[in-house]
């Protein structure tokens, strides 16, 4: 007799998405970040390790940050999850977003999303956080291109965009395209 391997049924699940319910049939074992990509097509959440390793697919959940490729989609019903999409109001950026791109915060972008979040999610504990704040919040969120440090500006600098609509320059380091060069006087 020959055994025959079953594929799972999928489940009807109501997840609450960046404010909006969303009714969906979902296999049992489908995570957050498979779901937030394939099912809703919120693909801001990016997908690279899927070991836990990167932070790429860090989105909120309750308002804390959480790994999307960890987390079962099934055990988020009746959870607040929050992706980068969710972050603009009313057609604008939100001021981590545009912090991130006046300090030339993104490169390739592939880390951006889930840097934003757990910005995010540190500026509503923290409304003005230092910079060793910032670091420490980023801390397990990898990034090939920027070296971190425009990162760390950013999320210091958003909330005086958010107070003013501009970041200030930090002092003794002049712009040079999408970094931020010591000043040489010159
Ligand atoms: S894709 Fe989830 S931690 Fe890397
Ligand atoms: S901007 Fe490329 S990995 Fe961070």
């Amino acid at each position: 007799m020959t055994e025959t391997l079953s594929v799972p049924a999928k489940m009807p699940v109501r997840l609450r998405v960046n404010g909006q319910n969303r009714d969906l049939l979902i296999e049992p074992s489908a995570s957050l970040l498979q779901v937030l990509r394939e099912d809703l097509a919120l693909t801001g959440t990016k997908e690279v390790c899927l070991l836990g390793s990167c932070g790429a697919c860090t989105v909120l959940i309750d308002g804390k940050p959480a790994l999307s490729c960890l987390v079962l989609a099934m055990a988020c019903r009746g959870k607040a999850i929050t992706t980068i999409e969710g972050l603009m109001e009313g057609g604008d950026l939100h001021p981590l977003q545009q912090a991130f791109i006046d300090k030339g915060a993104v490169q390739c972008g592939y880390c951006t999303p889930g840097m934003v979040m757990v910005g995010k999610a540190l500026l509503d504990e923290k409304p003005n956080p230092t910079a060793e704040e910032a670091r420490q919040a980023i801390a397990g969120n990898l990034c090939r291109c920027t070296g971190y440090q425009q990162i760390v500006e950013a999320i210091v600098a958003a909330p005086e965009i958010a107070r003013t609509g501009s970041a200030k320059r930090p002092a003794g380091l002049m712009d040079s395209g999408p970094y931020l060069m010591p000043e040489t006087g010159e």
